[in-house]
């Protein structure tokens, strides 16, 4: 089939990348010229495993191309997914739409033949129906189907996520847009994924409760964790205790620091503000964005604790700074917070991160990015490791820095407790 990506961050690239290599005719669109330009020369604007090498090996076979000719684009294909941003608004809590509408007027002046109209960027309740006015001013409503298809890949993980789903929500009820959606996502309904049917708010709405239960889950982890803590429980054992059970299930009950993202953080606001216009008061999801906003001061709190309150001129080392490991996405990462709370108290910081030097502690005093793990915890007073990159994971401090005990904060629970005191460092972790 001929598919249109409107946009080329996480979503739309990675979508339009894996069903061209399903054997989809794909072409991306972005009004970037120099990204474009790039995508052409497979050069990746994101951080994705696996995403450079099936760029270019479908871009090669031109089942895959790259273009900033919005119009043509969608006048050539069948099916046009709608990828573009959807951030939160300034000063607010609910989505920013204006991207989300702007090409829903392009879209509508060119509907040369019946067009499928996909929103698969996260969109609050009711957008298909705003997207579906905007069309049918200029064309009639037999000429186009206004569909919600949600994405539910996690980054770094993007490509899984896409050819092994667990489920595909389609939401509409429209039969021909049925009928055609479920033979382009057949390839993965034969290997085994849901094929969900659903209404157009429905499938709207399953998107934003799936990732704001998401985030209530880590936050009910990390809850339980400062329990742990104080009563000498292993939260791991918790874990594992509760995932067992079938109706818990044991993914996403890793306790750590604050969940943060270009998603939990974006989806859980935007989910009260739509409850909100429709009066109704999800008090659940406020507490967790409270408690989750708490979390980086609880965890920093911690580590004055560990330093006896005394943090000016004490030497800080951050392993990884990313939200999570295997991407280079800062978005609402718990260092954010931590990195300039340490330099206001004096702290001198030095971070490692196996994606690079990160632009957003420039102008932060006293912070300096090391290019490796053994510069970045030279002369270290504490090791602070944020991030569960597996660069970390077999790292043997004794052989690291001869003769140095700095003390390890395991914001992750990637080491085990016995193997580092057993080498000799203070060791403080996460609900053990
Ligand atoms: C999330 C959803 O998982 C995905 O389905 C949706 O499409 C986009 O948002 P993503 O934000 O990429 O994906 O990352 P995810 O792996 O979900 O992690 C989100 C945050 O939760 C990270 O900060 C991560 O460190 C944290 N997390 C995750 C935990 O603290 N514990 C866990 O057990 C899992």
């Amino acid at each position: 089939m001929k598919l249109c990506m409107i946009g080329t961050g996480y979503v739309g690239l990675v979508s339009g990348v894996c069903f061209s290599d399903l054997g989809n005719d794909v072409i991306c669109v972005d009004k970037d010229a120099d990204k474009i330009k790039q995508l052409k020369k497979g050069n990746i604007p994101i951080y994705e495993p696996g995403l450079a090498e099936l760029v270019i090996k479908n871009y090669k076979n031109k089942r895959l191309n790259f273009s900033t000719d919005l119009k043509k684009s969608i006048k050539d294909s069948d099916i046009i997914f709608i990828c573009v941003g959807t951030p939160t608004k300034k000063n607010s809590s609910s989505a920013d739409l204006s991207q989300v509408y702007s090409v829903s007027k392009e879209i509508s002046s060119s509907i040369n033949k019946f067009k499928i109209i996909i929103t698969k960027s996260t969109v609050p309740v009711t957008t298909g129906d705003e997207i579906e006015k905007i069309i049918s001013k200029k064309n009639n409503k037999k000429k186009f189907s206004v569909v919600s298809n949600p994405e539910f890949l996690r980054e770094g993980e993007a490509i899984r996520d896409f050819i092994f789903p667990d489920r595909i929500v389609i939401g509409s009820n429209d039969k021909k847009s049925n009928r055609i959606l479920k033979n382009l996502y057949n390839p993965l309904i034969s290997k085994g994924a849901q094929y969900v049917n659903t209404s157009r708010r429905a499938a709207e709405l399953i998107k934003y409760a799936s990732n704001s239960f998401l985030a209530t889950k880590i936050t009910f982890i990390n809850e339980i964790a400062n329990l742990c803590e104080k009563t000498g429980i292993n939260i791991e054992d918790i874990s594992i205790g509760m995932g067992l059970d079938k109706r818990i299930g044991s993914r996403f009950l890793r306790a750590g620091p604050a969940y943060g993202g270009s998603c939990f953080p974006k989806d859980t606001k935007a989910i009260i503000s739509t409850a909100e216009k429709f009066k109704t008061n999800l008090s659940v999801i406020k507490s967790v964005i409270k408690s989750n906003q708490n979390r980086s001061n609880l965890l920093l709190n911690k580590v004055y604790e560990i330093l006896n309150k005394k943090i000016k001129n004490k030497r800080i080392t951050f392993l990884g700074v990313t939200f999570k490991a295997n991407t280079d996405d800062m978005r609402d990462s718990s260092s954010l917070k931590m990195i300039p709370a340490l330099s206001k108290k004096g702290a001198i910081i030095k971070y490692f991160d196996p994606t690079g030097y990160k632009k957003e502690f420039k102008k932060i005093k006293n912070v300096f990015y090391e290019n490796t793990i053994r510069k970045s915890v030279e002369s270290s007073d504490l090791v602070i490791v944020h991030t569960e990159w597996n660069d970390f994971k077999s790292i043997n401090f004794k052989n690291l820095v001869k003769g140095k005990k700095f003390i390890i904060y395991d914001m992750r629970n990637i080491y085990s407790p016995t193997k580092i005191k057993a080498q000799g460092f203070k060791y403080f972790c996460i609900g053990r």
